[in-house]
């Protein structure tokens, strides 16, 4: 049985594959290379959300290094937090939203759109 979900977003041109939803721990994220690299996060209730990797304030990954609570990514950098729903920034230093991706979940395997 397939469950087919889709979370609108921008960016949404090509499906990419991410992972297995079992490979992405509740409460973690993960960088999806390629032309943009994007952020993967699956919150510990379990959904999936799609964001510009790098933070929006200086280079610093958040699929690879970041903190997750609740909808809510740390920049580890100097702290800076991010709506993941919607890539809006939510104190300083961070001024720029992260760009938002759609996720496309078939048959247990996980896509962003972007
Ligand atoms: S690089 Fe992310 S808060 Fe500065």
């Amino acid at each position: 049985m397939s469950e087919r979900r889709l979370m609108e977003g921008i960016g949404t041109k090509h499906r990419r594959f991410a992972c297995t939803v079992d490979e992405l721990d509740k409460g973690t994220s993960m960088t999806v290379p390629g032309d943009i690299p994007i952020a993967l996060f699956r919150t510990d209730e379990g959904d999936f959300y799609a964001t510009a990797d790098i933070c929006t304030h200086e280079e610093w990954s958040l699929g690879q290094d970041s903190d997750l609570e609740g909808n809510e990514v740390i920049c580890p950098l100097h702290m800076a937090r991010f709506d993941i729903r919607t890539g809006r920034p939510l104190c300083f230093p961070a001024t720029v939203a992260l760009a938002t991706f759609g996720v496309e979940i078939i048959d247990g395997n996980v896509y962003v759109l972007g």
